[in-house]
């Protein structure tokens, strides 16, 4: 279509691909170096496990469950990725509490949070809903290239083709320094089965102690039916040059196992060889469907 045009090129940088012109690799490397106080905030997702998600709770929480009195401002402000360009220049001189987000693998991140500064949050998700998720973000997102089709969708997330990199190469840099940092590390699927009990881990990792009635209005807000209707949450303000509005919503479906509906029997089988080999050395499981 006529806003899908050739801005989308990936570029490899420390061996992670970048968007062209959405990233800067020099600003990137500073990241690196910059100063963390200890009310920074850093929530970390591969793309499509739920940042959105997390950039409003961590509002919410912030408001202590009020709609906030910045109620204009979109979500993706309040709650910035550090890698966009110009961010990392915003972030030096931003007030505290600096709350951010990023899809960046661990190398890229501040040193002084292996120094146990500052705090944060990784969110994962089970990697087939992410698969499919990250399909249709495909179509929405102007600087990112639409799919030909499914299958060849599925051998690039594989090959790790893909802004964000390799899944599995995520997951494992941010989990293998775990013991490195004030880090809380939850699910996607979590979050889906038991939101006000995640809310509650994360208010209380972030030393917040909010009353029952301020932990059940962020929760309340942050439900998938109630940020569909909020425009500041759900993305729908972001311009069309961005997002293609016409060909979905960022507010997908929000469900664990909608993998099964996508995939073949053999794709499943690929699937699951290549996670139990890349993951036979880290403890972790996930929830494929409910
Ligand atoms: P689906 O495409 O499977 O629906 P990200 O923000 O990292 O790009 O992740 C987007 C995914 O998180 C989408 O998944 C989106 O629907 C889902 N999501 C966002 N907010 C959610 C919520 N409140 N409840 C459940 N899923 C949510």
């Amino acid at each position: 279509s006529e806003v899908k045009s050739d801005n989308h090129k990936l570029v490899l940088h420390r061996g992670f691909s970048f968007i062209s012109g959405t990233h800067d690799p020099d600003e990137v490397d500073q990241i690196n170096n910059l100063e963390i106080r200890d009310t920074d905030v850093f929530v970390i997702t591969y793309p499509k496990s739920g940042t959105i998600w997390l950039q409003q709770i961590l509002r919410l929480i912030e408001t202590r469950g009020d709609i906030p009195d910045s109620a204009n401002m979109m979500n993706s402000d309040c709650v910035p990725w550090i890698e966009l360009v110009g961010k990392v220049k915003e972030f030096i001189t931003a007030p505290s509490p600096r709350l951010r987000v990023t899809h960046l693998q661990y190398k890229f991140m501040p040193l002084a949070l292996s120094q146990k500064k500052g705090k944060v949050i990784y969110v994962a998700r089970n990697p087939k809903d992410v698969l499919v998720s990250y399909f249709y973000f495909h179509k929405l997102a102007t600087m990112l290239e639409t799919p030909e089709n499914f299958s060849i969708f599925f051998e690039k997330f594989i090959r790790g083709d893909v802004f964000g990199g390799c899944w599995f190469e995520h997951i494992k840099s941010w989990y293998s320094h775990k013991d490195d940092m004030n880090i809380l590390f939850i699910t996607y699927e979590e979050m889906v089965q038991n939101l006000h009990l995640v809310v509650k881990k994360i208010s209380s990792f972030l030393g917040k102690d909010l009353t029952d009635q301020q932990q059940a209005n962020v929760v309340k807000y942050s439900t998938f039916r109630n940020m569909k209707q909020i425009p500041q949450a759900n993305y729908q303000l972001i311009s069309d040059q961005l997002l293609d509005h016409q060909q979905g919503t960022f507010m997908r479906k929000g469900t664990i196992g909608d993998w099964k509906n996508h995939f073949t029997v053999a794709q499943s089988e690929k699937f699951d060889q290549v996670f139990q080999k890349e993951m036979k050395d880290f403890p972790l499981s996930f929830i494929w469907d409910m």
